[in-house]
């Protein structure tokens, strides 16, 4: 399904641009977030699911309720629960978050940049100068985000 979905995003821009990556830092915040696509080939859900509950990846359960991942233990409560997110924001919002929070909220929130190299405070000295997510991995999340209706 993955390579299916691939394939057609593929075939679909192969008359324009061929799709690349934009660099984390060439992503574009605008008053509407992120509007276009860090990498081009649409997001998978269940590979956004996968990177959101991992611990070593998005960690995104660390500070926030999902209601749609009730089987997984130690949901924290620092962030606002996660149920009908997509209700809320839209996906270019959504990706404007998750790829750097900071751009949205506040420098202040303790939510990492996911995709900036700026990653924040409280982020392991592993991730300097890396992002924590890969773009695709963000475009998975947001995926996976744009599931959360209310
Ligand atoms: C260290 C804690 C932390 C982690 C880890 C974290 N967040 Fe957050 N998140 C927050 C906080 C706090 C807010 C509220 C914004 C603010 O005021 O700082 C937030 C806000 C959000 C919002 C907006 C929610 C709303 O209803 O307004 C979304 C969407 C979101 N986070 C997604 C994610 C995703 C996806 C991940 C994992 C890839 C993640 N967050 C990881 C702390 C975190």
């Amino acid at each position: 399904m993955k390579f299916t979905l691939g394939a057609v995003a593929a075939v679909a821009l192969s008359t324009a641009a061929f799709a690349s990556e934009v660099a984390p830092d060439a992503v574009e915040f605008t008053d509407d977030g992120v509007t276009a696509s860090l990498t081009g080939v649409a997001g998978d859900p269940v590979a956004g699911a996968e990177a959101f509950k991992s611990r070593k990846l998005g960690n995104c359960l660390a500070c926030h309720v999902n209601a749609d991942m009730s089987g997984e233990l130690f949901q924290g409560n620092v962030g606002p629960a996660l149920d009908g997110v997509a209700s809320r924001w839209d996906e270019p919002q959504l990706r404007a978050i998750v790829a750097n929070s900071k751009a949205v909220f506040t420098e202040a929130t303790v939510m990492p940049g996911f995709y900036s190299l700026k990653v924040g405070a409280h982020v392991a000295e592993d991730f300097q100068g890396k992002t924590i997510l890969t773009a695709q991995q963000v475009e998975d999340v947001v995926a996976y985000l744009g599931t959360l209706k209310e």
